[in-house]
C-alpha cells in the first residue's frame, strides 16, 4: 500500500476524483497528506470531508523558494508519502524538491505534451486552432511541463468551443486519467527509462484477454 501526498491550490476536482477511487478501494493506496500553499483553497475542505489529514504551507510566509520546499518536504516526509501527485498545484518546483522525490512526482496537465505547457493550455490550445487536444499524465522533472509521459487522452475539439466548454471536455477526461496513473503507480507497473515510461502488464488483465 502506497502513501500519496497531494499538491494543491484551487478547486481539487481531481484530489476528490482521487478520493472516490480510493474509498472504492480502486487504487492500492492511501491518500496520507493533503498539503495546500493557498489557505482557503476549496481543496482542503474535500479532503477534510473526506478525514483525511491536510496542512497548508503557505509560499509566501518564506524567504526563499528553497526554503518553502525545505518546509514542504518535512510535511510530506512526516506523513511518509511515496508518490506526490500535483492536483492544480500553481507553484514551480525547483530541483532542490524534483531531486528528492525523483521520478516519484507526477502531475496532471490539460493538453498533450509537448503541445501547450504551461499555463491557460486548453486557450493556447484552441487559439492554436487544433482539432484534437486531452490531457497528460506525467513525471514531474526541472522543466514546465516536460517530464515523462505516463499517459494521454484526446479529447475532440469543436468549432464552437470556448475555453470553458474544451476545459469542460477535458477535465472530465482528466478525472478518469489521473485515477488511472496512480493506479499503475501504486501497483508498481510503471517502468521509466529515460524519456520514456514503459507499462507492465497486469497479470489479471492479462489472463482476461487471452
Ligand atoms: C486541472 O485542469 C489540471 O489539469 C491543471 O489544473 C487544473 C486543476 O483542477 N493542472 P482541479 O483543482 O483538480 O479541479
Amino acid at each position: 500500500m502506497k502513501n500519496i501526498g497531494i499538491l494543491v491550490s484551487g478547486r481539487g476536482s481531481n484530489l476528490q476524483a482521487l478520493i472516490d477511487s480510493i474509498s472504492k478501494r480502486e487504487i492500492n493506496g492511501t491518500i496520507a497528506i493533503v498539503v495546500s500553499n493557498i489557505e482557503d483553497a476549496y481543496a482542503l475542505n474535500r479532503a477534510a470531508s473526506a478525514g483525511i489529514r491536510t496542512a497548508v504551507v503557505d509560499h509566501r510566509k518564506f524567504k526563499s523558494r528553497e526554503d518553502f520546499e525545505k518546509e514542504l518536504i518535512r510535511v510530506l516526509d512526516d506523513s511518509k508519502v511515496d508518490l506526490v501527485c500535483l492536483a492544480g498545484f500553481m507553484r514551480v518546483l525547483t530541483s532542490f524538491f524534483i531531486r528528492n522525490y525523483r521520478n516519484r512526482i507526477i502531475n496532471i496537465h490539460p493538453a498533450l505534451l509537448p503541445s501547450f505547457p504551461g499555463i491557460h493550455a486548453q486557450k493556447q490550445a484552441l487559439d492554436y486552432g487544433v482539432k484534437v487536444s486531452g490531457c497528460t499524465v506525467h513525471f514531474v522533472d526541472e522543466g514546465t511541463d516536460t517530464g515523462p509521459i505516463i499517459l494521454q487522452k484526446t479529447v475532440p475539439v469543436y468549432d464552437a468551443d470556448d475555453e470553458e466548454s474544451l476545459s469542460e471536455r477535458i477535465l472530465a477526461e482528466e478525472h478518469k486519467l489521473y485515477i488511472e496513473a496512480v493506479k499503475l503507480f501504486c501497483s508498481e507497473r510503471i517502468i521509466v527509462n529515460g524519456r520514456k515510461v514503459f507499462i507492465k502488464q497486469d497479470y489479471e488483465e492479462d489472463k482476461t484477454t487471452r
